[in-house]
């Protein structure tokens, strides 16, 4: 039996923050009304000469040293991004160029905050077809560039960085017959596009647009959606909220991921939260909190990590993963 191990983490945050209180003045809003509406305290922006795929790459070389391995140890990248460098070629194959690998293939996915979700089942599923042997799996976005900055409904609630995890195919030989990732569980409906969206795009207005949001109807739906396919995924594997080390949700509110953990029974001890300094940062949410956790310790080999994601589409998805 193949299966797909975590190898090692790397992150990359803008050095610009920019905290709660910058928007005080600027825009009808306060510190906070934020923090009680949202638990956001802080962000980073990307700076002139950072992009995507600037900070993907700067991210996978660190899971690539923590990992220790080098780039052309790699045959897959897969990228989730919905802020891409341009519509195309592919923000992975740049940051492939970037590592100075030739070889291999590498291919962006698009799912919105879910997309690290979407891409490790995704290079999960690769690797154990026999398609690649070690993957970038990355998480990275500069959604500064997308938002209405006078729109005081959405800009207060968006990030910028990146994350990655190096995926490796293991035969189970020398290590636990239960590693790397056990389970996922991914869903979508389209029917709700007009509840977060971008106004914009290649073949509709040519243009990039700007994100929009009616933010209480995505909170009615969040803490449904991501607990469904939680207890699918225990249910799949025959676990409970008990047996998880570490809950890594999405970081897009404080209050969504309180009231899933809630509903799930998950103590709040074991729940990872960035929210806090990062914001929303979408598909690099996950990979970071994980570094995040990682290189504090927290999170240890053998350790149960359960990943959750809800994000525009509406896309949503969990993953189980033995450490
Ligand atoms: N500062 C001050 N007041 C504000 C702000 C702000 N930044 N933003 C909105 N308000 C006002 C509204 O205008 C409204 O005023 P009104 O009553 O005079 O009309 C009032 O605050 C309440 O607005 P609501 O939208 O009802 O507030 P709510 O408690 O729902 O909080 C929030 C809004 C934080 C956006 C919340 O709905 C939320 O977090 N939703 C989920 C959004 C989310 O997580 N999206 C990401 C999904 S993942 C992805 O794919 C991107």
């Amino acid at each position: 039996v193949i299966r797909s191990i975590i190898r090692g983490t790397g992150s990359y945050l803008p050095s610009r923050s920019m905290s709660n209180s910058d928007f005080e003045g600027v825009l009808e809003t306060s510190d906070e009304w934020i923090r009680q509406r949202t638990g956001i305290a802080n962000r980073h922006i990307a700076g002139e000469t950072e992009t995507t795929v600037s900070m993907a790459e700067a991210a996978s070389r660190r899971a690539l040293a923590a990992a220790g391995l080098e780039p052309q140890d790699i045959d897959l990248i897969v990228l989730a991004t919905a802020t891409p460098d341009n519509t195309f070629p592919a923000s992975a194959v740049q940051v492939q160029n970037l590592l100075g690998i030739k070889h291999g293939f590498a291919f962006d996915l698009q799912a919105v905050c879910s997309g690290f979700v979407y891409a490790l089942t995704t290079a999960d599923q690769y690797i154990k077809g026999g398609l690649a042997k070690r993957a970038l799996v990355i998480g990275s976005e500069t959604f500064s560039r997308i938002l209405d900055w006078n729109d005081r409904t959405t800009c207060v609630l968006f990030g910028d960085g990146a994350g990655a995890v190096v995926l490796e195919a293991s035969t189970g030989e020398g290590g636990l017959a239960d590693e790397g990732v056990l389970i996922s569980r991914l869903r979508s409906d389209g029917s709700h596009k007009d509840k977060l969206f971008v106004d914009g795009g290649p073949s509709t207005t040519g243009t990039v647009g700007k994100l929009r949001m009616e933010g209480r109807e995505v909170f009615k739906h969040a803490v449904g959606m991501i607990t469904d396919v939680i207890e699918d995924s225990f249910e799949g594997l025959g676990i409970g909220p008990d047996d998880i080390k570490w809950f890594v949700p999405h970081q897009a509110n404080r209050r969504i991921i309180d009231a899933s953990a809630k509903k799930l029974g998950i103590a709040p001890e074991k729940v990872v939260i960035t929210v806090e300094q990062h914001g929303n940062t979408s598909a690099a949410s996950i990979p970071l909190a994980l570094d995040i956790a990682a290189r504090d310790g927290r999170i240890r080999k053998g350790d149960l990590v359960l990943l959750e994601a809800m994000g525009g589409g509406f896309t949503w998805g969990a993953c189980v993963v033995r450490w």
